[in-house]
């Protein structure tokens, strides 16, 4: 019997070391062998952010060990994985380094091919694990680093429709929740304090929500929150404020996705709506997007929520799909910090930007 195929996936482009195995399973999603992620939260939690030096020296410090792990839970040894596929961008340079490097030395050692992948395609193909998703499909990515709409229409294949003008969402969320001092990582901080507060507290603005087609803003609304703290008084003050603010990010959210399905159905037949990245793991966010896709006729797919933040399996995913197709890399494959998924989009970012 033909063996299947084993791909491993290695991820340190930011503040999680990351390795994955997963295993080929024909027509059916493949299957996740291991998934071991170590999350640097202790490391970065005093300073409310990632400190991209302490990353690295992190990533460096595990690699190795957790890579073990990896083979020790999937069973599988080293020497019958088939390619070793690692990210490669975008991401901080000195994390990326780690994790890559590391893949180029195993790919040197075993004589099995490196794919480099792109961080964010990874994200794209996340909810692939539990689905069987046809192109084309618009994306909605919602990280820690970016928010987009595109368009995928196949493997390596993007076009950016929508995009943030300034801040992630993701960003938003951890700014908001270190200014009303919840802590970091942000995101499910702001999601646990927000089911106790009054979404109609505070009347928050919605930055460019009636001009620039489905790019988006979050600059202004993390401004506007940073001018509410003055008036708070008590802890309930503050839940109110992280529920207005969540409210009002919903909405936003319910406005510019409406918009992208109409761009995307200018371009295109497909009537599924994938969304992935961090922020994917919020329940109030997926509340409404579902609600958008039952009005629109679409179908809405997350990924799983293990799967939503960063993680090796959807490195090794990217992995799989490019490994069918023989996009193999060099060794002299170099990390790129900035690697956007639509390299013809234009650059939206910064004052005098026009929509
Ligand atoms: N429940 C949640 N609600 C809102 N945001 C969340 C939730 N859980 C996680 N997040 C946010 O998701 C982000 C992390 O996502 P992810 O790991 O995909 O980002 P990243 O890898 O740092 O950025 P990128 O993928 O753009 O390079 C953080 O900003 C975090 O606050
Ligand atoms: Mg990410």
């Amino acid at each position: 019997m033909k063996k299947k195929i084993l791909i491993m996936g290695i991820e340190t482009s930011c503040d999680e070391t990351a390795v994955s195995i997963i295993q080929d399973n024909g027509s059916k999603p493949p299957k996740i062998l291991a998934n071991i992620v170590s999350s640097q939260e202790q490391v970065h939690k005093k300073f409310g952010g990632v400190v991209p030096e302490l990353a690295a020296r992190s990533h460096l410090e595990k690699i190795e060990m957790i890579t073990k792990k990896a083979l020790k839970k999937s069973k599988v040894k080293l020497n019958d994985i088939n390619a070793i596929s690692a990210t490669a961008g975008p991401g901080l340079i000195v994390c990326l380094s780690v994790g890559f490097s590391f893949a180029k030395s195993l790919a040197l050692a075993l004589k099995k091919p490196l794919i480099a992948v792109n961080h964010l395609e990874g994200h794209a193909l996340s909810p692939m694990f539990e689905n069987k998703l046809k192109y084309p499909y618009l994306l909605l990515l919602i990280s820690g680093g970016h928010t987009q709409f595109l368009v995928v229409k196949g493997l390596g294949k993007y076009k950016r429709i929508g995009t943030t003008i300034d801040d992630a969402l993701g960003e938003a969320f951890d700014k908001t929740s270190k200014m009303l001092g919840f802590g970091f990582p942000g995101g499910p901080k702001i999601e646990k304090y927000s089911k106790k507060g009054d979404p109609k507290k505070f009347d928050l603005p919605m930055p460019i929500i009636n001009k620039g087609g489905c790019n988006l803003s979050f600059a202004g609304l993390k401004t506007a929150v940073l001018r509410a703290k003055i008036l708070l008084k008590t802890k309930k003050d503050k839940y109110d404020l992280a529920a207005s603010f969540q409210a009002t990010v919903l909405k936003i959210i319910y406005k510019k996705t409406k918009i992208a399905i109409g761009k995307f159905r200018k371009i295109s037949k497909g009537k599924s709506l994938v969304i992935a990245g961090g922020v994917a793991s919020n329940q109030e966010i997926r509340r409404i997007i579902k609600k958008i896709c039952y009005e629109e006729k679409f179908k809405s797919y997350f990924p799983k929520m293990n799967l939503c933040s960063d993680n090796a399996a959807m490195i090794a995913i990217t992995g799989l799909k490019k490994f069918k197709k023989r996009k193999f890399d060099k060794l002299n494959f170099p990390v790129r910090p900035r690697w956007p998924l639509d390299r013809r989009a234009k650059f939206l970012k910064g004052s005098g930007v026009k929509l």
